[in-house]
């Protein structure tokens, strides 16, 4: 799908009208959640969902998060247990995406779940998001905007640069204030951490009073969609770098001399938030070579980490 004029519209009134009737006739809206932006489709449109695998260039078994407005909706998809409800509770609205049992009579176009009998759902925390999924009134699929395996958007801009020719609309709502994805935790059997994400993995297993399963765990299923070079900047990467050797930028963390900085005083929620602005500006600048500082993995450091590792990952 290729359009002459991609609309960037505003998040007011008339333009999430606008955006949800392009919903409604099958195109694709990006737009903004607390996390990153998404690249939305009506979840139950096959024509529709097989537009954002077209347009992201993305593997088709890889499968889509569907948003929703609150757990109700949630329910009309997904069987809830125990856990499940524990973990909704706590963190909805919020960056936490729930893996369930697909309800056989839900109605969720297969290409969504790669023809798998789970569905990856959430509630977003943003008020754009939670205004498109009200006007729209339907389950949204929703990948991160970005071409497969690039560094994910948490600006219009960003999504501009990225897929402006090959998407029907942008709503602009600023910067993503969390900037990481959402945590993913398998509740389909025992709980188990499927992505590190914008809610650190220790207040999960605060909530559930136990740790969850981890994602190296080889008996475990993972999320299909985990690959591991992604969130590639167009330059080399190298982690764990107390300075830069000559010809390398540095991306640095806490006070350090760094060309960019992610937190400057060490702040690793300031640091998520800036994590892909600054790849992205790395990429504006023609970076060809990248040191970062070491991040200490705790809370939303282990998400930072499992970006900067695959964004390191040979390609
Ligand atoms: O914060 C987010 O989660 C953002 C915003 C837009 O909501 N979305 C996002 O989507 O990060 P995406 O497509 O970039 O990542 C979705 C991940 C993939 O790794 C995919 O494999 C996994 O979710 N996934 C989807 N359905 C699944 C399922 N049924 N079982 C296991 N993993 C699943
Ligand atoms: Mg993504």
């Amino acid at each position: 799908m290729t359009h002459e004029e991609i609309l960037t519209l505003g998040p007011d009134t008339a333009g999430l009208r606008k955006a949800a009737e392009i919903l409604r006739r099958g195109g694709l809206v990006s737009f903004p959640t607390e996390t990153v932006y998404g690249l939305g489709a009506d979840a139950r449109d096959d024509r529709a969902v097989a537009g954002i695998y077209e347009a992201k260039g993305r593997p088709s078994f890889n499968p889509l998060i569907v948003h929703v407005p609150d757990l109700a909706a949630a329910q009309v998809y997904c069987d809830f247990n125990d856990v499940a409800h524990r973990l909704a509770a706590a963190f909805w609205p919020g960056a936490l995406t729930l893996v369930l049992p697909l309800r056989p009579d839900a109605g969720i176009s297969k290409l969504v779940t790669a023809g798998l009998d789970t569905l990856a759902i959430r509630v977003p925390d943003h008020p754009v998001a939670k205004a498109l999924l009200d006007v729209f009134g339907g389950p949204v699929a929703a990948p991160s905007a970005n071409p497969s395996g690039r560094v994910s958007p948490t600006t219009a801009a960003h999504v501009l640069a990225g897929l402006g020719n090959r998407i029907d609309a942008v709503i602009d709502g600023g910067e993503c204030p969390v900037g990481l994805e959402s945590t993913i935790v398998s509740c389909a059997g025992t709980p188990a951490l499927l992505r590190a994400g914008g809610i650190p993995v220790e207040a999960i297993a605060a909530c559930l009073g136990a740790p969850l399963a981890q994602p190296d765990d080889p008996a475990l299923p993972v999320a299909p969609g985990q690959l591991a070079s992604h969130y590639a900047p167009k330059g080399k990467v190298r982690l764990n770098a107390p300075y830069a050797e000559a010809g390398e930028v540095l991306l640095g963390f806490g006070p350090v001399d760094a060309d960019l900085n992610l937190s400057p005083s060490g702040d690793l929620t300031e640091a998520a938030a800036r994590l892909f602005a600054c790849l992205h500006q790395l990429d504006a600048m023609g970076a060809e070579a990248i040191a970062v500082s070491p991040v200490p993995d705790i809370g939303l450091g282990r998400a930072i980490n499992d970006r900067l590792r695959r964004a390191a990952a040979p390609r």
